[in-house]
């Protein structure tokens, strides 16, 4: 059941603060899947439009699906910015899929989204929602792939330190919206798509980017963007949180204030409709 609390306050955040995919993702998945411009895809749990909008030079049309009204509006603001044509907008959960009659994609993806929805159904509905010989494809960063080389004299993001703060503030217990964070960990996602029609994914990974650098501005945005850390949750007293990080965060870089972000190498799970 989708739960509207648990991004509130973070989607003007999110394109700021979060590290995006591999510069490859695009080329990675063109190869798999032999994509040529045509056909259409459907980014699940779009967010900003961060996996959708990465894509959109390889269909001839993108629906940017999402819940969240504020994120949609960062994605539309985006799009208009840009000035992309052939994009359109969904607000809806994915576990509404059945119902929106939308036409038959190409490519379905979730971007660090799958894990939110009920898994089983919303799979055999994006089933549903494929061309024969269509794909879903599940993206997410994996941190604990080793990064090729560390910039220098950029310390890494203190998460240890900011995850103490954090815990200062809302207590021990991780929350997303109203869920415990570990309610939205179960099975991987292999053994999941293994019980639906789609059956075992592959897996491959496009290699990271190492050279994300933020400054003091753009680590807070990146907590704020993260549903334990959400806007909403602080109440009154985000002034004062942010306020104690941005002085944890001056401390940890005195030198330049600047901060090494490594998200990982991007893992990709294509599950492929026969
Ligand atoms: C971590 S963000 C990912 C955004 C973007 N796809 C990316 O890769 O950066 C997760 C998104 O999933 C959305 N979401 C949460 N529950 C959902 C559901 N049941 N169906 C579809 N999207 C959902 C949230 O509103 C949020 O925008």
């Amino acid at each position: 059941m989708y739960d509207p609390t648990q991004f509130k306050g973070a989607a003007r955040y999110y394109r700021h603060g979060r590290p995006p995919y591999s510069a490859q993702l695009g080329d990675a998945l063109a190869d798999e899947l032999g994509l040529d411009g045509t056909g259409r895809l459907l980014d699940v749990g779009s967010g900003p439009g961060t996996v959708g909008l990465q894509l959109a030079a390889l269909f001839e049309h993108v629906t940017l699906l999402d819940p969240d009204a504020d994120m949609l509006a960062e994605a539309r603001a985006y799009v208009a910015a840009e000035g992309l044509a052939a994009v359109d907008f969904v607000q809806a959960a994915a576990e509404d899929l059945p119902d929106l009659q939308l036409q038959r994609m190409r490519t379905v993806t979730f971007g660090q989204s799958f894990h939110r929805t009920d898994r089983l159904r919303v799979a055999e509905a994006v089933y549903d929602a494929l061309e024969p010989g269509g794909a879903m494809v599940l993206i997410v960063h994996d941190p604990t792939r080793p990064a090729p080389q560390q910039l220098p004299d950029t310390p890494p993001i203190p998460h240890d330190e900011v995850d103490r703060l954090i815990s200062a503030y809302l207590g021990p217990q991780r929350r997303s919206g109203a869920r415990p964070v570990e309610s939205y960990q179960a099975e991987r996602f292999e053994q999941t798509l293994a019980r639906t029609r789609f059956g075992r994914p592959r897996v491959s990974y496009a290699p990271g980017r190492s050279d994300v650098v933020r400054d003091v501005d753009g680590v807070v945005a990146g907590f704020l963007s993260m549903s334990f850390a959400a806007p909403h949750l602080f109440g009154s007293r985000l002034g004062e949180f942010i306020g104690e990080l941005r002085v944890l965060l001056e401390r940890a870089s005195p030198t330049s204030g600047l901060f090494w972000d490594w998200p990982g190498d991007t893992e990709i799970l294509i599950a492929e409709r026969r």
